[in-house]
């Protein structure tokens, strides 16, 4: 099979580590890619929002399958594109419709589609532009610190917001309904705060049947305890020893199962990954997100865990016949640690020499933000690379994966070495 993998960080690097073990796999090519996935496959320089030419690379290279990592394509129709076209109907794209993707692309629709299917979540309100005066006032007479605001869009990770004060809250909505995250936050929700312990849920599915994947859990917070700004994740483990058994039946009949109804009820094509973000309250599962796509630095430790070939689940959702499929994970822990450049998640510079990665023991090190320049490669990103380590137990695979992130160097590094912390 000719696969077309779309990305360039450390989820699509790990994509690319799980795809070229399966013997289904003839040529991996990765758009853009990184200097990991360079040497898995050939990366090419392609702009993945743009559907036309993603379509003319497929047609002129014979690709059978293009797997989409992360969301702007699919929020962009890339399925849709690509299934309209003649000439690639038949390949098999794994990511949802543009429909699908709304689950992600506007917090408001999915908020609607927990409500009709019933599944749980905070309660919320949500406020257009021209109703600042009315959101205000909610804040004022009704919401109860500290309030979460979300931009309805997709803003890079950055458009949610907790309000520990009405008053913070009243002047951060102001500021998103004026476009802070431009278009994005021309709607903000309003939401209730739920206090517990959040973890993440993937599903593969053919929008009929499921597999559910190892769970996990990512620690978003740059600074050690969960402080500071957040990140696009820093560190994660798989799987967080309090999702038990239990917790894991009351996602699936309560959320899982509920979800898939809601995508059929509501006649949306959805071949791909629900990335369900979830928070524990006192032992009950509550949705906080839902994504179309796997998560980062999530992927790095739940396909390491995943023993099936991952080519041949993709093939079975096009086959029909992915609830075939019986999910084997890897009994050991799983642990990864993020290097990041200096100043990250703020402003930070890009081109440091990373040294050292061959001398990295024991751990598989995913590339996130990385190029290659003649035989050196630099740091390109703000997440450098993941470092994912097995263990007996997550505190065991965390050991490896810190002593490594000593070794690999480049100016202005940075880690959380708290990881787990909380578990
Ligand atoms: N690690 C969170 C995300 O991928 O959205």
């Amino acid at each position: 099979m000719r696969i077309l993998l779309l990305g360039s960080g450390g989820r699509e690097h790990t994509f690319a580590w799980k795809i070229k073990q399966s013997p289904l796999c003839n040529k991996l090519y990765i758009a853009p890619g990184n200097a990991g996935t360079a040497k898995l496959g050939e990366n090419i320089s392609l702009d993945i929002m743009d559907n036309a030419a993603v379509h003319d690379f497929v047609v002129k290279n014979m690709v059978d399958m293009v797997v989409v990592g992360p969301e702007a394509p699919l929020v962009n129709g890339i399925w849709n594109y690509l299934r309209k076209m003649r000439s690639t109907s038949h390949v098999n794209v794994i990511g949802p419709s543009m429909q699908g993707a709304r689950l992600e692309g506007s917090k408001s629709y999915a908020k609607k589609f927990m409500l009709e299917y019933g599944i749980p979540t905070a309660g919320y309100r949500e406020y257009h532009a021209a109703k600042a005066q009315a959101a205000i006032n909610f804040v004022r007479k009704k919401a109860v610190p500290p309030i979460v605001l979300k931009a309805d869009g997709l803003a890079a990770g950055k458009g949610v917001v907790i309000s520990p004060t009405k008053e913070e809250a009243e002047r951060e909505i102001l500021s998103m309904l004026d476009g802070k995250f431009g278009e994005a936050s021309r709607k903000v929700l309003i939401e209730e705060f739920l206090s517990g312990i959040e973890f993440s849920v993937f599903v593969l599915t053919d929008g009929k049947s499921y597999q559910i994947l190892p769970v996990a859990k990512d620690y978003k917070r740059v600074g050690k305890g969960d402080t500071g700004p957040n990140t696009g994740g820093m560190g994660a483990v798989s799987p967080p020893p309090f999702v038990d058994k239990k917790m894991m039946q009351k996602v699936e009949e309560r959320i899982v199962k509920p979800t898939i109804r809601g995508l059929q009820g509501r006649g949306i094509h959805y071949q791909g990954f629900i990335f369900i973000g979830l928070i524990s309250v006192e032992n009950e599962p509550f949705v906080i997100e839902y994504n179309c796509r796997m998560g980062d630095p999530e992927t790095e430790v739940v396909l390491p865990r995943l023993k099936n070939d991952l080519v041949e689940m993709f093939a079975a959702i096009q086959e029909g016949r992915l609830d075939e499929i019986k999910i084997e994970e890897d009994e050991r822990a799983v642990a990864t640690v993020v290097l990041t450049s200096g100043g990250y998640p703020g402003n930070y510079e890009k081109g440091k020499v990373i040294s050292n990665l061959e001398k990295a023991q024991g751990s598989i090190v995913f590339h996130a933000g990385t190029k290659t320049n003649g035989d050196k490669i630099l740091t390109n990103g703000g997440r450098v690379v993941a470092i994912t380590s097995f263990g007996d137990t997550f505190q065991d695979a965390l050991k490896i994966s810190n002593k490594n992130a000593e070794v690999i160097g480049f100016e202005g590094k940075s880690w959380r070495k708290d990881i787990g912390f909380d578990l």
